[in-house]
Order: structure tokens, then C-alpha cells, then sequence
């Protein structure tokens, strides 16, 4: 989704800026702008497609040196990708430029107020709104610009993050936030902000968030934040905890395969500091014993792979506890006007932990009275700092716009969850538990295990990277992680495909298996082997190329298969974090194969901060 980006030093503005718009590219766009004081004035690029077209366009117009500056990378929201609708936009006659990542529900209705006032629109975007209605609140006002910001905002709905220049004072920028994320990087005698601390750690590893409501004056060498009374509010920095190289390609051809190959690491990291002594140990997470004893419902909310992985999660939880447990999409949940008392549970799934359906849901179970424990990878997000508990994945960076290491961790936190919850509730014994601990620790090293099958996956995807669908069936945990296993598909190679619960195809989609349709299934769980594999022969016998990946000690009849991969042995209940990961290596190189743009795919966006 939309990333915005700022400098204002000593240096030269335009290298920074387009350095902070490159390390924001994986969040997904369409189109990318900057602004900048040059000796002309302001002056603005702007290019429709990658951040590349922009740069030969500056260069191609002479260049930019300016010690202050914003940039932008839009995903198209009002209006298509193009150069006019591209950020930064400009206010008034051009005195003022705002770039914007979030709605602005009335900017209709603003819109034709600020026509009334003579201004005229150049874009269908709603963020020209924001410009114009700045410009028209702060010509002839001798006020701060901040002032006139804050002004503003209190005249907007919807979400924002905000970066606002003005030729008043061309050292300054001014940045508000109200449900999209936005940092504030601290530096010698320069500061930044930026939708996200990739993109100012090249330059500083000090940071402040900006909170809902605020606005911040950033100058080469102060930062003042105003609540929205206009206020000074003290903020404590904070200090990025991971390096530089973990956002970057390190010699792998992708982020996406760089991240599937970092796995064991990341899971790892979820689960091995909360395994003591045979037992899963919460400290900081606010998930005490006495709350999770008394959980009446759990709801698990989450969008895309976290859902699936919340999925894999409620059928874990359901059986180790028999607690009742409702998986549900974020976006549904908010609509649905669902039930929930006070001794119920939210635990809400966010890799980015600024995913607005999610983040919306929260607040609404929130209200509603339930505890919220979230469940996210990134540190200080606005879900990880709404929600009552967090447990973070410390899964490291995720730069692919396709999930794949997070959603491990975040499986690995479901089963640390799951067997902490039945451990307090009494419906496995301390023993068991240890056996749960015991073959949750050593996933790491089990999908370690699996990644070698890398060669495999690669020659499978020269095989099938030309087929027009595919078809992933499982039952129960392995319907849950079918659904993923399709959407890594989808998204990063474009080849339709679809999960189905194995039982249910022949209701109906079976009509549409053919001489050659590729089916992956997973046949994971024991007791439900025959049933699984009698599916199988159903697609078979109708055209369908078959791979399996098949539980340790499969033993049924698998000659109707293409190919069979057997995973090692683990507790069934865990074969979810292992089954994903060839599936996972076959997308990818599906995609390779099929020349796509695998780390930032069409269409689509890392943090979907729109709802
Ligand atoms: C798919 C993918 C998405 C995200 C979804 C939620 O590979 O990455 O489906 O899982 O957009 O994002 P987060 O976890 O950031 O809330």
C-alpha cells in the first residue's frame, strides 16, 4: 500500500529519498512522486509504474538537489495508476505539496466546497483534496504550518498518514497520522519520516511512532509532536533491534525465496524462548493462566495468509481444548455483528500489525468487551500497541509481499497458544504437554529438512508452470493449510487455482477437473488417510496430475499419484508447519518459471492499510 517518505538535512534530499522509496517498494504500488525545495522552488516529478521510470524522469529533467524533500509510492485507490494521479500533489498555486497513504471518506464534499473557492482539481485523487484544503486554511494566515494541519485534519474523515511541505518554510515537514502507520526517524542534524522504519534505517536506527491524532514538526534538528489540542507531547524513541541486511537480498535471487529459506530461523524464534523445561512459558504477553482458564469463546481474526494460519489455529485449539474457537476474516467479523461477551478471547493475526480490517475488528471486540491478544511481527505496530497482550513472532523483516516466514511463525505461535491453553484447562496432562513441547521445538529443525526438497519443487514447477488451474484438496488442518498453499500460488504466478475441502469437490467443482489439471493434495492426518486418498483416485481417474504430499507412515495405495512426498515424522496436529513449506518452493518457482514479478506481484500490496 501506499509509502511515504521525507528528509530534511544537510545532504542532498533526492538520493535519500529515492533510496527510502526503493526499501518501500515491497509494500505494493503503482505509481511514485517526490517534492522538493530546489532553487526553483518547489519543484515536483512524478511517474506512473516503478520507482525507475521516476528516476529517469529527474534525470531526465535535469535533476534534483534540495536539502528537504517528500516522496511517495501510490497504490491506486481514486483514480487509475497515471502520472497525474501519482503523489506528492499540490495545493493551491502550488505553494504547498501533501503526500497521503490512507481514505479520506469526505473528500467529495470537500472537494466542491474548496471548487466553490476557486480551486481547481488536476487529479481524481482524494489526497488533492488535503492539499487544497491546506493551502485554503493557511494563505493569508501568518500561522504554523502545523497549526493549519491540524486544522485540517480536524475536517477530514478517514485514515491518513500525511506528509506536508510548504514553500513558507523549506527546511520543514509536517507529518499527521490517523489509522496508517508513520515513523519519525531521528538523525545528526537531519531527520526523516516514513511509513515504515525500512525505509529511514539506512540513515538511523533511532525512531519515535506517531500516534492517532498527532501531528509532528520535523526540522534538520529538532522534532516536536502536538496532540490534537496542539499540545507538545514527549515522546520516547526507540531503537530499530535488526540490521540492515536482514531487509536486504543478501545473494538470493528474491526476498521471497531469501525469507522460505529463513524459516527455521523465524520459527525458531517464536518458539523456542517460550519452551522451558517441557513447558510453554507466556511472560510478557498478557496471556496468564487465570485468563486463559476462563476464556469462554476464542475468536481468531485475521486477512489473507493469517487467516489461514488462524484456520490451521482454531482446529488445533478446538482439539487439544475443546474450547469453542471461530476462525473468522477480519472484514467479515466486522460486519457481522457477532457475538461476543467479556470472558471471551480475541486473538487477532497481523504480520504488519497495521492491516485495517484487522485492526477495525480488534476495536470492535475490544468495545465489545473481549481481551485482545495479538499475535504480530512487527514491534510498536498499531495492533501490537492497541491490543491488550501481544506475542510477537520476532520473525524478522518481511520484505516479499507473498508471506511466508511469518506465517510459520505465526503457526508456531497458534500451537504455542493451542498447548498452553489445554495444558491450564486441564485437557492434557503435563506429560503430553511435554511431548507437544518436545516436537514443537524441533519444527525448526524439521523444516530445515523440508527446504531441502528445493530441487524437487524446482524441477515439479518446469513441469507444471503452463498449466491454466490447480487444485489443492485436504481435510480438516490440511484444508486450512491447502488454503494457503493456494493462495502462495495465486498470487505470486498468476495461475488460478483454488482449495477445497477434499470431501466437497465432488459437489459441484469436480466438473471442472480435466485431462491434465493439476491437484496437489495433503493427506496429513492418519485417521483420515483412506478417505483422503479415495478423493485422489476421484480426480485421477478424471485427467487429474496428483502430487501428494503425504503424513509419515502413509501407507495407502499411491499409484494414482504423479508424485508423492513424505513428510517426517511429526504429531500430526503439527504437520501444517511442514506441509506449507514445498508448497511454498513450488509457487515460487512456479512463478520463476513463468517470469513474474514474484517479490511484488500485480495488484497487490504488503500492508493493506486501506480498508
Ligand atoms: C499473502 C499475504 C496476505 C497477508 C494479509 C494480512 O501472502 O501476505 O494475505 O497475510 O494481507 O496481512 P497482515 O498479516 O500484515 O495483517
Amino acid at each position: 500500500m501506499c509509502g511515504i517518505v521525507g528528509f530534511t538535512g544537510k545532504d542532498n534530499a533526492l538520493p535519500i529519498l529515492l533510496k527510502g522509496l526503493y526499501s518501500l517498494e515491497y509494500r505494493g504500488y503503482d505509481s511514485a512522486g517526490i517534492a522538493a525545495f530546489t532553487k526553483d522552488g518547489l519543484t515536483v516529478v512524478k511517474s506512473r509504474g516503478r520507482i525507475a521510470n521516476l528516476e529517469d524522469k529527474i534525470h531526465a529533467e535535469g535533476g534534483i538537489t534540495a536539502c528537504c524533500g517528500i516522496g511517495h509510492t501510490r497504490w491506486a485507490t481514486h483514480g487509475e495508476p497515471s502520472d497525474r494521479n501519482s503523489h506528492p500533489h499540490l495545493g493551491g498555486k502550488g505553494k504547498v505539496a501533501v503526500v497521503h497513504n490512507g481514505i479520506i471518506e469526505n473528500y467529495l464534499e470537500l472537494r466542491s466546497q474548496l471548487e466553490k473557492h476557486g480551486y481547481v482539481f488536476q487529479s481524481e485523487t482524494d489526497t488533492e483534496t488535503v492539499a487544497h484544503l491546506v493551502d485554503y486554511l493557511h494563505t493569508g494566515k501568518h500561522e504554523e504550518l502545523a497549526m493549519t494541519v491540524l486544522k485540517a485534519i480536524g475536517m477530514l474523515r478517514g485514515s491518513y498518514a500525511l506528509g506536508v511541505v510548504s514553500m513558507d518554510d523549506t527546511s520543514e515537514i509536517v507529518a499527521a497520522r490517523r489509522d496508517n502507520p508513520l515513523v519519525i526517524g531521528l538523525g545528526d542534524g537531519e531527520n526523516m519520516i516514513a511509513s515504515d522504519i525500512t525505509a529511514i534505517i539506512s540513515r538511523t536506527r533511532k525512531y519515535i511512532i506517531l500516534d492517532d491524532g498527532e501531528v509532528a514538526i520535523v526540522r534538520p534538528d529538532s522534532v516536536t509532536v502536538m496532540n490534537s489540542f496542539g499540545d507538545i507531547v514527549e515522546k520516547q524513541p526507540q531503537e530499530v533491534n535488526w540490521d540492515l541486511s536482514a531487509a536486504e537480498k543478501g545473494g538470493y535471487e528474491h526476498f521471497m525465496i531469501k525469507e522460505i529459506m529463513e524459516q527455521p530461523q523465524a520459527v525458531s524464534n517464536t518458539i523456542h524462548p517460550r519452551i522451558k523445561d517441557g513447558k510453554v512459558v507466556f511472560e510478557d504477553e498478557g496471556l496468564t493462566d487465570e485468563r486463559l482458564a476462563n476464556a469462554h469463546h476464542i475468536h481468531i481474526i485475521g486477512c489473507g495468509s493469517a487467516l489461514h494460519a488462524g484456520m490451521v489455529g482454531r482446529s488445533i485449539i478446538e482439539k487439544l481444548s475443546r474450547v469453542r474457537c471461530t476462525a473468522w476474516v477480519a472484514s467479515e467479523f466486522r460486519y457481522e455483528n457477532p457475538i461476543i461477551e467479556p470472558d471471551d478471547l480475541c486473538i487477532v493475526i497481523s504480520q504488519s500489525g497495521e492491516t485495517a480490517d484487522t485492526l477495525a475488528a480488534m476495536r470492535q471486540a475490544k468495545q465489545a468487551g473481549a481481551y485482545t491478544a495479538a499475535i504480530v511481527n512487527v514491534v510498536s505496530s498499531t495492533i501490537a500497541r492497541e491490543a491488550d497482550g501481544v506475542l510477537y513472532l520476532w520473525a524478522g523483516p518481511e520484505i516479499a509481499v507473498a508471506t511466508t516466514k511469518a506465517y510459520s511463525a505465526q503457526l508456531g505461535a497458534l500451537y504455542l497458544f493451542a498447548v498452553k491453553l489445554a495444558s491450564v484447562r486441564g485437557t492434557i496432562t503435563a506429560a503430553q504437554e511435554k511431548t507437544y513441547c518436545d516436537a514443537l521445538y524441533a519444527v525448526p529443525k524439521q523444516i530445515e529438512k523440508m527446504l531441502e526438497t528445493k530441487g524437487q519443487m524446482q524441477y515439479l514447477a518446469t513441469r507444471y508452470a503452463n498449466r491454466s488451474s490447480v487444485f489443492y484438496l485436504g481435510r480438516t488442518l490440511d484444508y486450512a493449510a491447502a488454503m494457503e498453499a493456494s493462495l502462495k500460488l495465486k498470487e505470486v504466478s498468476y495461475v488460478h487455482s483454488e482449495a477445497y475441502a477434499a470431501g466437497e469437490l465432488k459437489h459441484g467443482t469436480i466438473s471442472l477437473i480435466e485431462h491434465g489439471t493439476l491437484v496437489v493434495a495433503l493427506a496429513t492426518q492418519p485417521e483420515l488417510y483412506e478417505k483422503t486418498i479415495s478423493n485422489i483416485r476421484e480426480v485421477a481417474s478424471r485427467g487429474a496430475e496428483v502430487i501428494l504430499i503425504a503424513g509419515d507412515g502413509f501407507e495407502g495405495d499411491t499409484s494414482c499419484c504423479n508424485y508423492v512426498l513424505h513428510l517426517p515424522k511429526i504429531p500430526p496436529e503439527l504437520s501444517a508447519s511442514l506441509s506449507i513449506v514445498p508448497l511454498q518452493l513450488l509457487a515460487y518457482y512456479i512463478a520463476v518459471e513463468r517470469s513474474c514479478d514474484v517479490d511484488k506481484p500485480r495488484n497487490l500490496a504488503k500492508s493493506v492499510t486501506v480498508e
